[in-house]
């Protein structure tokens, strides 16, 4: 068989392109990263050949034994992580893991309270352009004006109201930790089921540097790519797994059904056909790697040099949403600083500073346009740069926000950008 290069010239260079850019720039968006040789390895394998409908040992499909070897590894990786009693590592992404929670959790109609996407939340936490808006009564609780934080006696005040099924915790750009105590006692008290969506904060809390929602959630949701550097997908867990208060029984025995059974069943047959074999053999790897020290090491730097980006940002007279961070991201407003969120990721890119813009709370722009930009450590502290070079990083960004049309000023950050790259390399090759 040939090699990609010489099959398909036409995609090979798209990919030695991105490569590249990858190489080359500085990637600050707080939902990448950038995974091991060993994870796109497993990932670029002959697995991709593999249908396995349903779970290890009980498989639609012959010829199963090889990969039920890899996904029992993937599984059991993600339990000793986070101490859970059961994971599913089929979920093919974030937003499917969080199909299959409202698929047992909830029936159509039901009501749902999570965090608003204006103030951090994500859309599958029930935005009207999703199919969680759309298919169930969708309520949010929101960050306070002054603050920037979540104010857990408003949002107890707010589920007394509502009284929803469930309550969804979990957010793409909040820049501080959860109080998951409190969160289940709203939840006990109006009578809802609590899911943690972790996708962002998974690796940091696998390195125990944020509060650990597995105790308190009925279900944790999560992908595997963000903070936790493995490949594109996600993945479902349960801290201490029960019977399920739903009434479900299994139909032979009329055993009441386990929570996990529901969300495996959820998961297949209910959002998903095949897993993806070489994604879950590459989930099992990344997982691997998460469970040696260095990984924690490696998130310990991840929020000091967030923390010290941030802190950076300060002293430029930058307003960072609640003040500060916590954990890998920040979010700035700003208005004060005269541009857009839309303008400034346009800037910034032209000087390979990759950012994403991004509603601020209260915003007064639309979704398109924005008050702010989101900015996040993981993808520059796994090529190794450290705080120093974070700050360095802010002043860079500060020089083209205030001088977003000066091609002189781009160019010269742009420079500073790649000199700095070059001294952290990252891939030496296209295929791994
Ligand atoms: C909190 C949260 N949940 C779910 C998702 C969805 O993940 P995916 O893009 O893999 O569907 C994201 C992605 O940004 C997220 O931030």
């Amino acid at each position: 068989m040939k090699h990609l290069k010489e099959q398909d010239p036409e995609v090979y260079q798209v990919l030695e392109n991105e490569t590249r850019r990858q190489n080359d720039g500085m990637e600050l968006i707080a939902s990448e990263n950038f995974v091991t040789r060993a994870v796109i390895q497993a990932m670029g394998s002959t697995l991709t050949n593999k249908y396995a409908e349903g779970l290890p040992g009980k498989r639609y499909y012959g010829g199963c034994h090889h990969v039920d070897v890899v996904e029992d590894v993937a599984r059991n990786r993600a339990k000793a992580l986070f101490n859970a009693e059961w994971a599913n590592v089929q979920p093919h992404s974030g937003a499917t893991a969080n199909a299959a929670v409202y698929l047992t959790f909830l029936k159509p109609g039901d009501t749902l309270l999570g965090l608003d996407l204006s103030h951090g939340g994500h859309l599958t936490h029930g935005s009207p352009v999703n199919f969680s808006g759309i298919t169930y009564d969708a309520r949010f609780y929101g960050v306070e004006k002054e603050t920037g934080r979540l104010d857990m006696n408003v949002i107890r005040d707010k589920a007394r109201e509502i009284r929803p099924r469930m309550i969804s915790i979990g957010a793409s750009a909040y820049p501080r930790d959860f109080d998951y105590e409190a969160f289940r006692s709203i939840a006990d008290e109006v009578g809802a089921f609590l899911w943690m969506d972790m996708a962002h904060t998974a690796g940091l809390i696998a390195a125990r540097l944020l509060n650990d929602p597995l105790p308190h959630a009925h279900v944790v949701s999560t992908t595997t790519h963000k903070t936790l550097r493995g490949p594109r997908g996600g993945m479902l867990l349960i801290g201490k797994d029960s019977e399920n208060t739903l009434g479900k029984v299994a139909p032979k025995s009329g055993r009441v059904k386990m929570w996990s059974e529901l969300l495996d069943s959820a998961v297949f047959p209910g959002t998903q056909g095949g897993p993806l074999m070489h994604v879950i053999a590459s989930k099992a790897v990344a997982l691997g790697e998460a469970l040696k020290d260095d990984f924690t090491e490696y998130q310990k730097k991840v929020v000091a040099n967030s923390k010290a980006m941030a802190a950076r940002f300060l002293e430029m007279d930058y307003h960072l949403v609640s003040g500060g961070t916590d954990n890998h991201l920040m979010l700035i407003d700003l208005r004060n600083k005269n541009i857009t969120g839309k303008q400034a990721e346009e800037a910034l890119g032209r000087a390979d500073l990759t950012v994403n813009k991004n509603m601020v709370p209260f915003d007064t722009q639309s979704p398109f346009v924005t008050s702010g930009i989101r900015i996040g450590s993981p993808a520059m502290t796994t090529r190794g740069m450290g705080e120093d070079v974070f700050r360095r990083i802010a002043e860079l960004m500060d020089q083209v926000i205030t001088n977003p049309e000066s091609d002189t000023v781009i160019e010269k950050v742009r420079g500073e950008v790649h000199q700095l790259c070059e001294q952290y390399p990252l891939y030496d090759f296209v295929i791994a």
